[in-house]
């Protein structure tokens, strides 16, 4: 695994003040300190990134495909309506965790579908910041195993 990219959509930015009852008081930058904590602890490089534009997901999805490096995607609401990050995932062959820190099946109906789900590894919802945390434990058992 030569580094883990961590992508954030639209509004992630705005984390520890943004609806906290929702989305918890952790900022974004303490779920990336927490997860750089436990990548050097493991020798692993760390990219942790947040755009509010769909066209940079693209761009770094396609970047991480290209390096063979697993992504943990937090698309926000992009997750819903995306097409191009769909067909960035699936052109670029990246293996990507789809994570939202709320719970989204428990939420608005709009929020059920996901355009990431149909090309990702896997899913992790509903787990605050540790949604994050849980998917890079993954990846990693994932890659011991495969050694
Ligand atoms: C989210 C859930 C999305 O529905 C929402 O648009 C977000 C955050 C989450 O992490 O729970 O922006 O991805």
């Amino acid at each position: 695994m030569p580094a883990v990219h961590v992508l954030n959509g639209p509004n992630l930015n705005l984390l520890g003040t943004r609806e906290p009852d929702v989305y918890g008081r952790a900022t974004l930058d303490d779920i990336k300190t927490r997860l750089a904590e436990i990548c050097a602890a493991r020798g692993i490089e760390l990219l942790f990134r947040q755009s509010n534009h769909e066209g940079d997901l693209v761009d770094w999805i396609q970047e991480a495909g290209k390096a063979g490096a697993p992504v943990i995607l937090n698309a926000g609401a992009f997750t819903h309506t995306s097409i191009a990050l769909h067909d960035a995932i699936k052109g670029s062959g990246a293996t990507v965790v789809e994570v939202h820190l709320s719970n989204v099946h428990a939420r608005e109906s709009f929020r059920r579908h996901s355009f990431i789900a149909p090309v990702a590894r896997g899913v992790i919802a509903g787990f605050g910041a540790d949604s994050y945390v849980l998917a890079l434990n993954a990846l990693f058992d994932r890659e011991e195993r495969k050694t």
